[in-house]
């Protein structure tokens, strides 16, 4: 059974037990690392997870165990903060082509809409990355850049594109 739901701070363990899963597994799609986040406190992840009304990190649940997290962050600085962003997708493997990414970035997306003054999401994904590029473009992300040697990974560069979804509010 399916279940999406916010992650709250009593989330932390799983919550960061998949999200170091991921950036071992899937080092080139992340601006993070394994070897930066292995030894985080768990205070320091409870923090992450902790409600806010404007942005927060979404679970998808397969028979009560986490399978798929994705984040909406949102900038701070007053002349930036319409601007949402998502960070941290991951589907662990055997979940994948089941339709979770898809669901957890329509609740990012939701979030995002039912936030005043949010006017944008940006994110940045891998050039290399067609599965995910397919899929935010299935959901409307639009590109507006490819950076080139945008990532360090084991002395390889990768470019990343850059995308954005106009939330069209007046
Ligand atoms: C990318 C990722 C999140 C997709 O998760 P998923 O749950 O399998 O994706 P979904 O089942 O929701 O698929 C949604 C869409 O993604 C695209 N997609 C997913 N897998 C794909 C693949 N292997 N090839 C091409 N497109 C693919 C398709 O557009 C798909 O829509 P469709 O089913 O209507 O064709 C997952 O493969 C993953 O975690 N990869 C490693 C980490 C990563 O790349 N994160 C993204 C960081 S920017």
């Amino acid at each position: 059974m399916l279940k999406l739901r916010r992650l709250i701070s009593s989330d932390a363990s799983v919550f960061q037990a998949l999200r170091l899963a991921g950036l071992q597994e899937s080092p080139l799609a992340f601006g993070s690392s394994y070897e930066e986040e292995k030894d985080l406190p768990l205070s320091t992840v409870e923090d992450r997870l902790a409600a806010r009304p404007d942005r927060g990190v979404f679970g998808a649940f397969i028979n009560n165990e986490l399978s798929g997290i994705v984040a909406l962050g949102r900038e701070n600085k007053h002349k930036l903060a319409h601007k949402a962003l998502i960070w941290g997708l991951y589907v662990t493997p055997q979940a994948r082509a089941r339709g979770l990414a898809r669901a957890l970035l329509q609740e990012a997306i939701a979030l995002a809409q039912a936030t005043k003054d949010i006017q944008q999401i940006n994110l940045s994904v891998n050039a290399g990355n067609g599965a995910a590029i397919a899929l935010y473009q299935s959901l409307n992300f639009k590109s507006f850049g490819h950076e080139p040697n945008a990532l360090l990974v084991d002395g390889e560069f990768h470019d990343e594109v850059h995308m954005y979804l106009p939330l069209n509010k007046v």
